[in-house]
C-alpha cells in the first residue's frame, strides 16, 4: 500500500477464519477441502501482516466448541495442523515466531510434539509474534489463568489483594502479547464466538461476508484502513 506510513497499523489483529464449509459447498466440494484452502490462505495472509508492520497475530483455528464437528471433519482439520507443521519452513524464511494457545492436553500426542517442536524452533524469530489457537475458547482460558494464579495464592506467593488485571492478563495463553486491536470476521457472521474475550474488551472489528479461503491480502489492508479511519477513544471523550 503506497500510504503505509500515513497508516495507523494496529499492533495486535486476531482472525477468526470462517467460511471454509460454504467455499467448499459452493463448489460441490467436501468440506475439508475448504479447510486446506484456508490452510493456504492462513499462510498468504500471515506474510501479509508481517508486510503491513502488525506485531502480532492471533487466529482462530479450532475451538473447544469445534469437536461437536462430524469426526471425519475433526480428523481432517488435526491432519492439516500435522501435516503443515511438518513443512513449516516458511516461518523460519519470514522470521516468524509462532506458538499455540488453547488446551493442548485433549490434542494427539504426536500433535503436540510438533506443537512444542517448532515454538521452540521458532522462539528467537523476532519480526512478528504468531499464535494459532487449536482447542481455545476464552472462557477456558480465562477459567485456566485464575487456576494458575489461585494456585499461586495457596502457595503464599501472593496475597488475594495482589490480584490485578494485569495478573490475569499474564496468565491467559497469550502471556505478554498486548490487547488485541482489530478483530477481523469474515463470511458474514456478526459475532465473537468465545475468541480472546479477554483481550478484545477495547478492539475494533471488522466484518466481511468474503469467505477466508478467498480472503485476500488486498482485504486485509481495507480492513486495516477502516481501523485506522477509526477514532478509538477507550471509555474517554
Ligand atoms: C471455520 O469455518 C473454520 C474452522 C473451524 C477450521 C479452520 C481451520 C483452518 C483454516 C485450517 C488451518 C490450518 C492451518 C495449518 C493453520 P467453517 O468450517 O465453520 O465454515 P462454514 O461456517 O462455512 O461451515
Amino acid at each position: 500500500m503506497s500510504e503505509n506510513n500515513a497508516l495507523n497499523v494496529p499492533v495486535h489483529v486476531g482472525i477468526i477464519m470462517d467460511g471454509n464449509g460454504r467455499w467448499a459447498k459452493k463448489r460441490l466440494l467436501p468440506r475439508k477441502m475448504g479447510h486446506k484452502e484456508g490452510a493456504k490462505t492462513f499462510r498468504t495472509i500471515t506474510r501479509a501482516c508481517k508486510k503491513l508492520g502488525i506485531k502480532y497475530v492471533t487466529y482462530y483455528a479450532f475451538s473447544t466448541e469445534n469437536w461437536a464437528r462430524p469426526q471425519d471433519e475433526v480428523e481432517a482439520i488435526m491432519d492439516l495442523f500435522e501435516k503443515y507443521l511438518d513443512e513449516v519452513k516458511d516461518f523460519a524464511e519470514e522470521n516468524i515466531r509462532l506458538r499455540f494457545i488453547g488446551d493442548r492436553s485433549k490434542l494427539k500426542p504426536s500433535l503436540q510434539q510438533k506443537m512444542a517442536d517448532v515454538e521452540k524452533a521458532s522462539e528467537n524469530f523476532d519480526a512478528m509474534d504468531c499464535f494459532l489457537a487449536i482447542n481455545y475458547g476464552g472462557r477456558d482460558e480465562i477459567k485456566h489463568s485464575v487456576q494458575e494464579i489461585a494456585k499461586m495464592v495457596k502457595k503464599g506467593e501472593i496475597s488475594p489483594e495482589e490480584i490485578d488485571e494485569d495478573l490475569i492478563t499474564r496468565n491467559l495463553y497469550t502471556m505478554e502479547a498486548p490487547p488485541v486491536d482489530l478483530i477481523i470476521r469474515p463470511s458474514g457472521e456478526l459475532r465473537l464466538s468465545n475468541f480472546l474475550i479477554w483481550q478484545s474488551a477495547y478492539a475494533e472489528y471488522y466484518f466481511t461476508d468474503i469467505l477466508w479461503p478467498d480472503f485476500k491480502p488486498a482485504d486485509l489492508e481495507k480492513a486495516v484502513k477502516t481501523y485506522s479511519d477509526r477514532n478509538r477513544r477507550f471509555g474517554g471523550v
